[in-house]
């Protein structure tokens, strides 16, 4: 067996696909499948396995896969539905009873976006897609939901609303609970609107991917390491994936190995793993927040007490930060206690500039950071919500971001 079928990081695992049975999250979802005549809303923080849920309970040949991050026009979404789904064509298939005409009108459609027109869709245009894909059994669903702007998912969401009721399944998948404002705002729709929320991972979920993963490679890692790995996972299975993933690759175990072979990487090992791994998802991200708003020619530069040089507020809090854990919520003593220990003591910014080098820090995760705010700051406290961010700070190296322009 090959080591990228086993740990894999981004993708669908399989070996290492863990059910979390503790939370009964396929069987809540296959019963709101089931129960069908509603939308089915998956929510859960950014990398927690929404996808990869809905991709091991419905079998691909099921569904019709639309991904919002691909959809800016609610004819994008209609021209994704139109491009996935499985035409009959005309000659081929017998087309029989009440889903012909429907077949037959967007197989006219398909041929049109095949010549590479320009195709609008009114309302019994959209009405004969999802006939036609409820007439086949197919689900809907519609990955990343929240990157659909307000105006789409209200057209989406009102356009979709009558064929639930006649029996079309759908299935968003979204981040924040607010993705769904829309719907619960539109007449009609209470009562066929299902909420499955996926949980954080625990240290033990977390453990179970090296648990299933090493062994068939051939390799045992004592258990103190997993654990180690799984605190440093910070909640995310995809960040233990490419951990154990890279320890295989640390022994150059590409395949699996014969006799089985013991495996103790040091923590210095470690520590090189998750300096790597990190550099793949800082950039460009969180770079963002290192380097603050644009005007930053009246920024004073901070001396490092140990000497290794100067950095500017926003690095220096960030620096503070990862020295924390970092935690998903901070108290501003704590970080005022890390920037002591971290900058010489006429260096140490005032708390008013922290509170608002943090208020910048928020409105750039806002305004400039697609997706769910990963920080929040208000009253003193500052939220980490995405585990990324709180890796990123903890293990890069935040002084190597430019500090001139
Ligand atoms: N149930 C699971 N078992 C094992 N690994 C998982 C599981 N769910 C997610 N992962 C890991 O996390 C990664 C991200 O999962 P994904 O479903 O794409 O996240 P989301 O859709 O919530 O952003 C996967 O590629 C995989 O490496
Ligand atoms: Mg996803």
């Amino acid at each position: 067996m090959k080591l990228q079928d086993v740990f894999v990081a981004g993708g669908m695992p399989n070996v290492t696909y863990v059910d979390r049975n503790h939370l009964s999250l396929e069987k809540k979802f296959r019963t709101e499948l089931m129960e069908g005549y509603k939308i089915v809303a998956i929510t859960g923080p950014t990398k927690s396995g929404k996808t990869v849920l809905c991709r091991k309970v419905i079998p691909a040949k099921e569904c019709i896969w639309i991904d919002g991050g691909q959809v800016e026009s609610p004819d994008d979404f209609w021209t994704a539905i139109v491009r996935s789904l499985r035409l009959p064509t005309e000659e081929t298939e017998n087309i029989s009873g009440s889903a012909s005409f429907s077949w037959q009108a967007i197989i006219g459609i398909k041929s049109q976006i095949t010549a590479g027109s320009i195709v609008k869709y009114p309302a019994p245009t959209k009405k004969e897609i999802l006939t036609a894909m409820r007439l086949s059994n197919l689900t809907l669903v519609v990955d990343d939901f929240h990157y659909l702007s307000p105006a789409i998912q209200q057209e989406v969401v009102r356009s979709l609303k009558a064929e639930i009721f006649d029996g079309l399944i759908v299935v968003f998948i979204a981040v924040p609970h607010r993705a769904f404002d829309t719907i619960s705002a539109e007449p009609e729709m209470e009562g066929r609107y299902a909420h499955i929320t996926i949980p954080p991972w625990s240290i033990d979920d977390l453990l179970s991917i090296p648990e299933k993963g090493f062994p068939k490679l051939g390799m045992t890692v004592p258990d103190q390491t997993c654990k180690t790995m799984a605190a440093e996972a910070l909640q995310s299975p995809l960040l233990m994936q490419r951990f154990c993933g890279r320890v295989c690759a640390y022994y150059e175990v590409t395949e699996t190995i014969k006799p089985i072979r013991n495996f103790e990487p040091t923590n210095i090992i470690l520590e090189d793993i998750y300096k790597e791994v990190v550099k793949q998802f800082g950039f460009p991200t969180f770079e963002k927040l290192a380097k603050g708003p644009q005007s930053r020619s009246k920024r004073n530069p901070r001396r490092l007490r140990d000497g290794s040089g100067s950095v500017d507020i926003y690095q220096a809090i960030l620096m503070a930060v990862g020295k924390t854990g970092p935690k998903a919520k901070l108290h501003y003593d704590e970080i005022r206690d890390q920037l002591k220990d971290l900058l010489r003591e006429a260096d140490i910014p005032q708390k008013h500039e922290v509170s608002n080098a943090l208020g910048h820090m928020e409105s750039i995760a806002k305004e400039k950071i697609k997706g769910e705010p990963v920080l929040e700051w208000s009253s003193d406290y500052l939220y980490i919500t995405d585990p990324f961010l709180r890796f990123f700070m903890k293990w890069s190296n935040i002084k190597d971001f430019s500090f001139e322009e």
